[in-house]
């Protein structure tokens, strides 16, 4: 999904000044707190609009929200005048899209797509940072399906600001209390404003194999399941950047809201799709694996089997990392090589000539280690013979410490 939005970071003077937050109100009796919370992002700084889903009318008015926010309260799709509520605008329009409380039924609606009030479909919509504050009684909160269902939020790009231990509105004493005003608030500054190192930069990686033509039901690939350039787009992704995935043909699934996947099928494509992009890129992953080599032309339907030999020339592809490498300006350019000898050797060759930052280095041959695999043994390659020995790790870990390494590598550059 394309981040078109404004980077929501710090700009100086008052914390949030300047950013636009819209406050999503559910149904639960933790709706009453949020008059303290409006006063305090207004208070920081912040534009807030609020939308009230119907339930949570029971709990506050949209009065008293209206008078601390100083906006117009949404709560129908249709305001009293009929005027439609445009929600697509709404989401637009905000910086932020913050949902508290979160109540179990609207979490629920949300990982599976529902759109029955004014705020899911703003949810929907929305390409901003979503932040959400869950407020639940404890065993409902402690429910295997609550925790599923905040597992795939948070799989997806959203953060959640975790519930707080204390007295429940039922009388019960355990977690799942909102998370008080001043913690959200402060929740927001630290995660999304502060931690997230690459907020406002591009990102583009390609991943997974190619498909050759050979005929019209015939192609020549390769075992790569792009797992290891999945993981590490959301990596990049969780660290605030705007990722596009540019992806072979693959079964992997991307969640996360900040990337936006471009499918393709040859060499060809990811070569056009790669160039078209690399000039806007800070950040340029190169972890597919391309085709060497692709039949000259596809033959227009299927071909028989009458004769006893079959010969097809291959022509070689673009080098698309080279070619990037050759165009670098001030990207931080990763590439990738798999190996089946000399590993050190050949990616030290392979890092000057196609003019890259840093090699991520794979034998082949490693025990353990296949193209669908979970995990992988890497090292990392670096200018000046420095190297760093990874071990044998999961590919999220891999990818979690490459992209910190990036992280710390493109501060040294500046
Ligand atoms: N690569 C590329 N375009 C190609 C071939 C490879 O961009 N046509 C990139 C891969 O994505 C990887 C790096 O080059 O980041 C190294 O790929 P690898 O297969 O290890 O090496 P090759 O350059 O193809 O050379 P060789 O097969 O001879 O080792």
């Amino acid at each position: 999904m394309a981040h078109a939005k404004l980077p929501f970071f710090v700009t100086g003077g008052i914390m949030l000044s300047g950013k636009k937050i819209v406050l999503g109100i559910t149904g639960g009796i933790a709706a009453y707190k949020c008059a303290a919370l409006v006063r305090l992002l207004v208070k920081e700084g912040a534009e807030v609009k609020v939308i009230m889903t119907p339930s949570a009318r029971d709990f506050v008015t949209p009065q008293t929200l209206s008078v601390l926010s100083k906006n117009q309260v949404y709560t129908d799709f249709f305001d009293n005048n009929l005027v439609w509520n445009n929600h697509v605008q709404l989401s637009e329009w905000a910086n932020l899209l913050l949902i508290a409380p979160l109540t179990a039924n609207t979490l629920a609606k949300m990982v599976s797509g529902q759109c029955d009030n004014l705020l899911l479909a703003t949810y929907l919509s929305a390409r901003s940072s979503i932040v959400v504050a869950p407020a639940m009684d404890l065993e409902m909160y402690r429910h295997p399906s609550v925790s599923a269902n905040l597992k795939r939020l948070s799989d997806s790009g959203v953060h959640i600001v975790p519930a707080e231990t204390g007295e429940l509105a039922s009388g019960l004493s355990g977690e799942g209390r909102m998370a008080e005003p001043e913690n959200i608030l402060k929740f927001i500054k630290d995660y999304i404003l502060d931690k997230a190192p690459l907020k406002g930069k591009k990102a583009l990686v390609n991943a997974g194999p190619t498909y050759e033509p050979i005929d019209q039901v015939r192609f020549i690939g390769n075992r790569s399941s792009g797992k290891m350039g999945v993981a590490i787009a959301e990596a990049l992704a969780q660290q605030g950047a705007e990722v596009t995935l540019v992806l072979g043909p693959s079964h992997l699934k991307v969640k996360h809201r900040q990337i936006q996947v471009i499918p393709v099928e040859t060499a060809e494509e990811m070569h056009t799709e790669m160039l078209h992009r690399y000039a806007q890129a800070n950040i340029v992953v190169c972890s597919a694996a391309v085709a060497d080599y692709a039949p000259e032309k596809a033959e227009k339907g299927k071909i028989k089997k009458g004769n006893p030999e079959l010969n097809l020339k291959l022509l070689k592809t673009k080098d698309i990392l080279q070619e990037l490498g050759q165009k670098k300006q001030s990207q931080f350019l990763v590439g990738f090589a798999l190996e089946t000898d000399n590993l050190l050797k050949n990616a030290r060759e392979k890092l000057e000539r196609k003019n890259c930052d840093l090699i991520v280095a794979n034998e082949t041959n490693a025990e353990n280690q296949a193209f669908h695999a979970e995990n992988n043994q890497v090292i990392f390659v670096l200018p000046n013979n420095n190297t760093i020995d990874l071990g044998f790790k999961s590919k999220t870990e891999i990818a979690e410490e490459l992209v910190q390494l990036i992280i710390q590598k493109r501060t040294q550059k500046k």
